[in-house]
């Protein structure tokens, strides 16, 4: 049986969940696994801050990530604190010290793509599970790991934000921005610099990470186009209702039609009412798929928030406890990019 002895770095929106599943509810589940999962240290910024889970007597809450890094009893590194400086240091020296990582940060993975994947090559026994980076609890990176591989996938697009999503429908009946962009904060959605969220850099990553695994190339995020929400107004919405349309901030990543090139794209789209994305409402996402044998597939649920985060977490833990991970990104390919291929930005 296994035995994932956890060092859980970060224990916030994210991290407190993951905490509460692993150790409170799911407890019997993964002794029924077999398996001896435990959380040992959680490390967090401000030790004197009160907590929103209960920490058991066998965790010890630390001041400091280098804590869980150093304990070699630790086998496995839970990820969940954010930023790319010392989330990298977190990241890199894990898998360097021969620790599993399980992150939900799409902003480091999009930022060090190659070099993650470069450093994983030199520690092949390290797997690397990230569910929960993109579109918060969709299993859509473990579908696209491992479902699409005898397909031929054409286009993705989606909404990829719950926050922009959570802003964009209030906005649509009259909220204000800042209104909603605090309750969407509130609500745990937003990153912690929610410029991320509504100028589109985080759908950037996530989009990118999508781009990875559907059609296997790298696509640095200076080749992706991206605008946010922050320029959408009351009369865009007017506008969009004359064409019995909404708006969405989405991202997309699509084939030529030739299947030589490659865009990818971030930008708010005009979006027909009859279309399953303009029904995608609050903080939901939806990820639609366009490919050879399924032809057109969407996969829709909570993209943000503490639970349906943890459990994208707590799933990668389970595989991983099941010895189930595989390669992060199973496809390998070059292909030009072409950045505005797509000036499109209405969808039928
Ligand atoms: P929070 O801000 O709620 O939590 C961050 C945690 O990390 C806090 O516990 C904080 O400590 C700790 N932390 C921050 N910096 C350090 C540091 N230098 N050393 C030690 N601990 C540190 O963030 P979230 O949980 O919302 O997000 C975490 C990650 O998950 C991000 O990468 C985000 O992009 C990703 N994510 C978030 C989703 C969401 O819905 N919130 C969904 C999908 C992914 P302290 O509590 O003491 O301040
Ligand atoms: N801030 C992100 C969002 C979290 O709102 O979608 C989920 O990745």
């Amino acid at each position: 049986s296994s035995s994932l002895i956890v060092g859980l770095v970060g224990g916030g929106t994210v991290g407190g969940g993951v905490y509460d599943i692993v150790e409170h509810t799911h407890k019997d589940f993964f002794r029924s696994l077999g398996a001896h999962v435990q959380v040992k240290r959680i490390a967090v910024r401000n030790l004197t801050k009160q907590r929103d889970f209960s920490v058991a007597a066998h965790t010890e809450l630390v001041g400091d990530w280098r804590l869980v890094l150093d304990d070699p009893e630790i086998n496995t590194v839970i990820e969940v604190m954010g930023g790319i400086t010392e989330a990298k240091e977190v990241v890199f020296g894990a898998i360097a010290k021969g620790k599993h990582v399980i992150t939900a940060n799409k902003a480091l993975l999009a930022a060090y793509l190659p070099e993650i994947v470069d450093l994983l090559k030199k520690h092949p026994q390290v797997k690397l599970g990230y569910e929960a980076a993109v579109c918060g609890g969709i299993p859509i990176i473990h579908t696209l790991q491992n479902d699409y591989l005898g397909d031929q996938v054409s286009q993705i697009l989606g909404i990829m934000n719950g926050t922009t999503n959570f802003m964009l429908t209030k906005m649509e009946s009259g909220a204000d921005y800042g209104q909603v962009l605090a309750e969407a904060q509130a609500l745990g959605y937003a990153e912690a610099d929610p410029t991320a969220d509504v100028e589109g850099h985080d759908v950037q990553a996530k989009i990118a990470l999508l781009a990875k695994l559907a059609f296997g190339v790298h696509v640095p995020s200076d080749q992706i186009p991206t605008k946010g929400i922050s320029s959408v107004a009351s009369v865009d919405f007017e506008y969009a209702r004359l064409l019995n349309a909404t708006i969405k901030l989405l991202g997309m990543a699509q084939l030529s039609p030739d299947g030589k090139k490659l865009s990818v794209a971030v930008s708010p789209f005009i979006v027909p009412r009859e279309h399953p994305i303009a029904g995608t409402n609050g903080s939901t996402n939806i990820v639609n798929i366009s490919s050879r044998n399924l032809v057109s597939s969407s996969y829709i649920g909570p993209g943000a928030g503490r639970y349906p985060t943890a459990n994208s977490i707590v799933s990668d833990l389970v595989r991983l406890a099941r010895g189930l991970v595989g390669p992060p990104f199973p496809v390998d390919r070059a292909m030009p990019l072409e950045p505005d291929y797509t000036s499109r930005f209405y969808i039928r």
